[in-house]
């Protein structure tokens, strides 16, 4: 019982309970299956369950995946009910509604997740949340939603933002070295995103959201503009850095490469999502999808699965399912990702979207998880040296882990040097220092 000096101290002190969080949901990355980059609009209730009893069926519940998120293009496109305002779910896609897709997940103990966006429209269209997102989070909350993507189409003029940030997707050569395009419109240095309208636009549905009696995680999408690795974490648990990821390399490494600078904002309740899995998706090599999930998961992102789980392949699995990886990425202690500690191909530091930052380090209850990447068109060396790995000393030998093959290497001295195929990334864990007793980390 608290005493009604305390209740008095609570109650003048609002920023002291917001931050007292209700439960767990936020602290770690999502780990979960989205509808979008394995079946875009053409999304129904058969595909969502499909996808739910593969997560349990495939063990990947087991391994921790736990969101079911349904994108976009799951409601009737042309309005909101008359006279509730509500979005309608389109019930030839969702014959039971999303309350009874939402029954169904849960009976299978995972988490649904929904979308929407902070604009009139989704970006395919379908009606969206501004001005409506008190009706939208009740009603969310009432067919049992516990999660939100929410996206950034449709923006009303008088929601939009006199400025630009400094957007750098590295696909334009005049931003080849990370630096901006300057215009008449670009933001004063010193000017505070987080006073932005973009950044108003998602808290007035963060606020929505936290007003109801469930929990429901909040997930940003506002591709990475308006600087909201600054205020982002603020807002929600996570937040997208980027345009959208497809199957193709090219693109997997720009988004590497952007999110390589943005690893200091990473932490626990705090997830720059570098976008959803493509793994199993296109024609992206075993390499690829390798090098994918595992730096998808050293630098924290949330892991959601992109692809029809009925049709994934054993080696895809085995890679979804990698226990090392998983366990960094969800790391209850540790909430700091890995981050380069050298950039390989080009000196240190370079904003390059082909060679991004190849070599990885970050410290885990574990051991210290190293990666390197081969992001070159041709076999190479990768030369792992302790003495260049931050957490690691200099002339020290490790007990060592291949967390590909799970292979105990034993004590290994000065580091580890391999040939690397195109595109794939070799990882180890590297723990105890050999002499010392266990639990050095
Ligand atoms: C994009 C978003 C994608 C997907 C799509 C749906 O804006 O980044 O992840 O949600 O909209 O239309």
């Amino acid at each position: 019982m608290l005493s009604p000096a305390t209740l008095a101290l609570l109650a003048g002190a609002p920023f002291a309970l917001a931050a007292v969080k209700a439960d767990a949901a936020g602290k770690l990355p999502t780990l979960g299956w989205n509808s979008w980059n394995a079946f875009s609009c053409n999304v129904d209730a058969e595909k969502v369950m499909t996808a739910a009893n593969e997560v349990v069926n495939l063990g990947l519940k087991d391994a921790g995946y736990e969101y079911i998120n349904i994108d976009d293009c799951w409601s009737i496109k042309d309005g909101r009910d008359e006279t509730t305002h509500q979005i309608r779910p389109d019930l030839t896609k969702f014959p039971d509604g999303i309350s009874g897709t939402a029954d169904k997940i849960h009976a299978l103990g995972l988490k649904i997740g929904i979308y929407s966006s902070a604009g009139t429209k989704t970006c395919a269209g379908y009606p969206a949340s501004i001005g409506f997102e008190d009706v939208d989070a009740a009603t969310f909350a009432a067919w049992g939603i516990d999660y939100l993507k929410y996206d950034n189409c449709y923006v009303p003029s008088n929601w939009t933002d006199p400025y630009e940030a400094c957007v750098s997707e590295g696909t334009d050569p005049t931003l080849a070295n990370g630096t901006c395009l300057v215009t008449n419109t670009t933001a004063p240095p010193d000017y505070d995103w987080s006073t932005s309208n973009t950044a108003e636009r998602y808290r007035i549905m963060g606020d929505a959201l936290k007003a109801q009696s469930r929990t429901i995680l909040y997930s940003l999408c506002e591709w990475g503009h308006a600087s909201v690795q600054h205020w982002g974490s603020s807002v929600a648990p996570t937040w997208r850095m980027s345009g959208d990821i497809t199957a193709e390399w090219p693109r997997i490494m720009i988004h590497v490469n952007m999110n390589s600078f943005l690893m200091n904002y990473n932490d626990h309740w705090s997830h720059s999502d570098a976008d959803m899995l493509e793994v199993g998706n296109g024609a992206l090599t075993e390499e690829e999808n390798r090098s994918h999930f595992a730096l998808w998961a050293a630098m924290k992102s949330p892991l959601v699965i992109g692809t029809a789980l009925d049709k994934l392949s054993e080696v895809n699995l085995a890679i979804l399912k990698n226990k090392y990886l998983l366990a960094f990425n969800q790391d209850d202690v540790h909430g700091k990702p890995a981050a380069p500690y050298k950039w390989g191909v080009n000196p240190d530091w370079t904003f390059n979207a082909t060679n991004p930052a190849e070599y990885w380090s970050g410290a885990s209850s574990n051991g210290v998880l190293v990666l390197a990447l081969n992001s070159l068109a041709t076999t190479a060396k990768r030369e792992i040296k302790w003495s260049e790995v931050p957490q690691l000393e200099r002339g020290a030998s490790y007990q060592v882990e291949d967390i590909w093959t799970g292979k105990k290497l034993g004590c290994v001295k000065d580091g580890i040097s391999k040939n690397v195929v195109s595109h794939d990334t070799i990882g180890f864990l590297v723990g105890n220092k050999c002499g010392k007793p266990p639990g050095r980390w």
